[in-house]
Parts: structure tokens; C-alpha cells; sequence
């Protein structure tokens, strides 16, 4: 961040600041940042991803059709956070928060600081408004992406707190528990949540925490997770990285670039409603634990069969090239099929799943280690689909007998709906308040 480009009184990005309430959070007033842009180029950057000087510039749009972070190209950090809303919050109030979060949001994606006032602009006698780390460092392809829980509609115990039951679709339901799932309530669920994601560390982690310093009093941090090293491609321009296991990771991940294939498996459509929907996606988020000291005493022919893949260049084991589509009849001389029906790519391949994709999104890692020295590690799993239903449908067919699922434990689970994206000068849910 550097020096503002808008003068204040002028028209800034936003036509808003923040709310009276976003401002007593942060204790603060006064004017910084400038807006770098450089959206054009982002996809050929973001394949470069690391911490070069390009992955710092970067910047996607936070106004659009869609809201950023999804089939934005995945960047290599990630801040994801839920928050539970405070009690006796109004409906009013909710809203307040939400055009709080979005105007401060469209600001750190354009790599100005989160109010005018920023990180130095207020005085000698005030907190400042921002937190001040990202300075010099940002925007690094940061985006924001906005979710409601299902207990926004409608809490578990039936509670219409901000007059939204009616408008709860009818696909949004929590995930079925599944096989090997221990899921620690307390580290899953929520009112809403962020996913902060960039090309670095330190300016994912100061969006999470600038929004969540102005959701002081109206919003609770419920759990958090940093996330290092993306697990996917969401863009043809982005080569496939390697997961915890060593494995290619995102081979087959739906892209930007499959216009059609996200209609039909990651927005949500107008066939499925309700309206104020259309546009939006369900984030499915699973905090997947992975033995990785049992894994890497496993033989490598072995770890390949488990995945259906060979692993150092991650083409089926049934022949080609990486990009290969895998074929479960293919057998060897043995008679053998060379792709294990029980393998990972099997079990949840759209040929076995009734034609079912998803957009997956997820990171790495690595939460220090157990009292027996084994790294506490693993996968935060996050997809995109249009319905939670077709994820559990094919989540249901890995958990039964996937080879891997006895290397992985479930320790979280997550359902939200991101609205679809706004214009500037709205704010992310507007068509739900709205509708
Ligand atoms: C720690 C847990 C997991 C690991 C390490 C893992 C790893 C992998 C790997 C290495 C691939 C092959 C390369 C690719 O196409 O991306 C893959 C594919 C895939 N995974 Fe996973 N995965 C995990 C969990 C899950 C879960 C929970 C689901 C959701 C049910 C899932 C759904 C998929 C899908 C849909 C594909 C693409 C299959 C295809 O079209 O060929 N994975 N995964």
C-alpha cells in the first residue's frame, strides 16, 4: 500500500465508508493507500504465485458478477475465518455490517488500506484504523470472499432472528456425517465467514483481522485456519501443485477457463433459485487431518494405487499423460484392473458420480504437532458446487471405501452459501436483504 490516488471528500472506490459502529470498532479517523490493479495480467501472474514482486501487484476486482476467490486463480495463502453474530444483533445492524465488511474489503483488494484514515492517517491521539502489516505489501492478489451459514436463515433451534427463514433455499443443508468424520463442532459452522486468500502470508492474515476488528460487537471470531501451498489449479494459466502427500493435486479441477462446465456444476442457476442466489455458490469447507508419517512408510507403488494416479507426473495409472482421463476398464496382464476400483480418482471420478464436479480450492497445513512428535497436518478441503447435496452424494462415495480414507480423519465441517457478487456501491448479500 501507498499514497491514496482519491482525495478526500472525492469519490473513492466506494461511495460509502465505514458505518459509525465499523468506526468505534477501530477507535479511529483520517488517509492513505493507493490502488495498484493490474487484474488483466492476473491470471499469467498467479501462475508465478510465490512472493515476487508481480504476485505483489496483482489485484482482482472485489465487484462482479461473482464474488472473487472462486474461480479467481487460486493464490498461495489462505486466511479462512467464521464468525458467530452477536446476540440481540438486529436485522439492520447485520446489514450494517455487511456494507462495512464490503467496503473495507473493496479497498484491501485493491491494496488500499481498509478506511482513509489507514494505518497512519489519524493522528498522534488515536488507535489507527488499520492495522498497518500489509503496508508496502499488499495488494499480493488478495481476495475476499464472503459466506452466510445456515444459521443466518434460521438457527438450530428454529430462531428467525433476522427475518430471513423464508428465504433459505431449499438445498442449503449441512453435510451427512460421513465415514471417519470426528468433527469438533466448535472448530466448524457458523453465521458467516471469510476466506481471505493471496500470494501472501501476512496480507491474508491483516484482512482477516481488520474485518474482523470492525466486526468488534456485532461479530465473533468462531474459528479460524491459515492455509499455506494451494492444493489446486482453478486456472489452465496456473501449473498443478503438490498436496502433503506428494501428489499432484488439481489435475482435473474444474478452471476458469470451462465457462459451461461452472454454470452447470458451480453457480448457482436460475432453474435452481431462489433468485437472489443466482450467481452464488455453496463453500464447502473440511478440515481433513492427514497421518503423513504413516503415509510416507508406505511403498510408492502402493501410494499410487491408492490414488489411481502415478505420482510423479500424475497421469492415471491406466497410461497417457498427466491430462489423461483415467480408464477404469483398462486391465493389465494380469488380468488386474490398472486403476484400483477402490482408488481415490475412482471413487470420485464424474464417471462413478453421475456426472458430478466441483471447483476445488483448498490448502495445506500444518498446526504444529502432537505430543508423540507427529506434525499435525493435513488438507483444509474447500469445493465449490451449486448444490450441497451433489457434494455429499459424491463425498459419500469416496468415505465408504476409498483406498486413502485410512489415511485421512475429519476433524471440521462446513456449509456456506456465497452470495453471487455485487457493483460497486453495493454490498455482498444486497439481493437477499433485498429480495
Ligand atoms: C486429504 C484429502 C484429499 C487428498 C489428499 C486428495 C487428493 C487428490 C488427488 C491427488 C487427486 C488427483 C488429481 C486431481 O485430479 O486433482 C484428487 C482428485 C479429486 N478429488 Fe481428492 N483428495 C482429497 C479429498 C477429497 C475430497 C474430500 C473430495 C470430495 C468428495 C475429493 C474430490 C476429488 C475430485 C472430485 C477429484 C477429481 C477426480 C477426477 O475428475 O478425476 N477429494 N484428489
Amino acid at each position: 500500500m501507498s499514497a491514496d490516488q482519491a482525495a478526500p471528500g472525492t469519490k473513492q472506490a466506494h461511495t460509502r465508508g465505514l458505518s459509525r459502529r465499523g468506526l468505534l470498532a477501530l477507535v479511529g479517523g483520517g488517509a492513505a493507500g493507493a490502488a495498484v490493479g493490474a487484474a488483466g495480467t492476473a491470471a499469467i501472474l498467479a501462475a508465478a504465485g510465490g512472493s515476487d514482486e508481480r504476485s505483489h501487484q496483482l489485484s482482482y476486482p472485489f465487484y462482479g458478477e461473482h464474488q472473487a476467490g472462486i474461480v479467481t486463480p487460486a493464490q498461495d495463502r489462505m486466511h479462512f475465518a467464521a464468525f458467530d453474530l452477536a446476540e440481540g444483533l438486529s436485522r439492520d445492524e447485520l446489514i450494517e455490517l455487511l456494507q462495512d465488511w464490503s467496503y473495507a474489503a473493496s479497498r484491501l483488494t485493491q491494496g488500499l488500506e481498509i478506511s482513509v484514515a489507514g494505518a497512519f492517517g489519524g493522528g498522534a491521539y488515536m488507535p489507527p484504523d488499520d492495522t498497518g502489516e500489509a503496508t508496502d505489501i499488499s495488494p499480493a492478489g488478495l481476495t475476499v470472499t464472503i459466506g452466510f451459514g445456515r444459521s443466518l436463515f434460521v438457527t438450530a433451534a428454529g430462531d428467525d432472528r433476522f427475518d430471513l427463514a423464508s428465504k433459505l433455499p431449499s438445498e442449503f443443508e449441512d453435510l451427512p456425517k460421513m465415514m471417519n468424520d470426528f468433527i469438533d463442532r466448535e472448530q466448524s459452522g457458523g453465521d458467516l465467514c471469510v476466506q481471505g486468500c493471496s500470494n501472501d502470508p501476512q496480507v491474508a492474515v491483516h484482512a482477516i483481522r481488520n474485518l474482523t476488528r470492525i466486526a468488534f460487537g456485532r461479530a465473533q471470531l468462531r474459528w479460524s485456519q491459515l492455509g499455506f501451498g494451494r492444493t489446486s489449479s482453478t486456472s489452465t494459466a496456473q501449473n498443478t501443485p503438490r498436496n502433503l502427500f506428494g501428489q499432484k493435486d488439481g489435475t482435473m479441477n474444474l478452471k476458469a477457463e470451462e465457462p459451461d462446465l461452472l454454470d452447470a456444476h458451480v453457480w448457482v442457476g436460475a432453474n435452481q433459485g431462489p433468485l437472489w442466489a443466482v450467481g452464488g455458490s455453496y463453500l464447502v469447507a473440511r478440515r481433513i487431518n492427514m497421518s503423513i508419517e504413516v503415509w510416507d512408510g508406505v511403498q510408492l507403488g502402493e501410494q499410487e494405487r491408492v490414488t489411481g494416479r502415478n505420482k510423479k507426473d500424475g497421469a492415471p495409472l491406466s497410461g497417457g499423460t498427466e491430462f489423461s482421463q483415467p480408464d477404469f476398464s483398462a486391465k493389465g496382464e494380469d488380468g488386474a484392473l490398472l486403476v484400483d476400483e477402490r482408488s481415490h480418482v475412482a471413487r470420485v471420478h464424474p464417471d462413478n458420480n453421475e456426472g458430478i464436479r466441483m471447483l476445488r480450492r483448498g490448502y495445506n497445513f500444518v498446526d504444529g504437532n502432537d505430543a508423540q512428535g507427529r506434525l499435525n497436518a493435513g488438507l483444509f478441503f474447500v469445493a465449490f458446487v451449486n448444490a450441497p447435496e451433489r457434494f455429499a452424494s459424491v463425498h459419500k462415495n469416496m468415505a465408504r471405501d476409498d483406498l486413502f480414507v485410512e489415511y485421512l480423519k475429519t476433524t471440521a465441517s462446513s456449509v456456506f452459501l456465497v452470495p453471487p457478487g455485487v457493483s460497486d456501491g453495493q454490498y455482498v448479500g444486497q439481493q437477499l436483504f433485498e429480495a
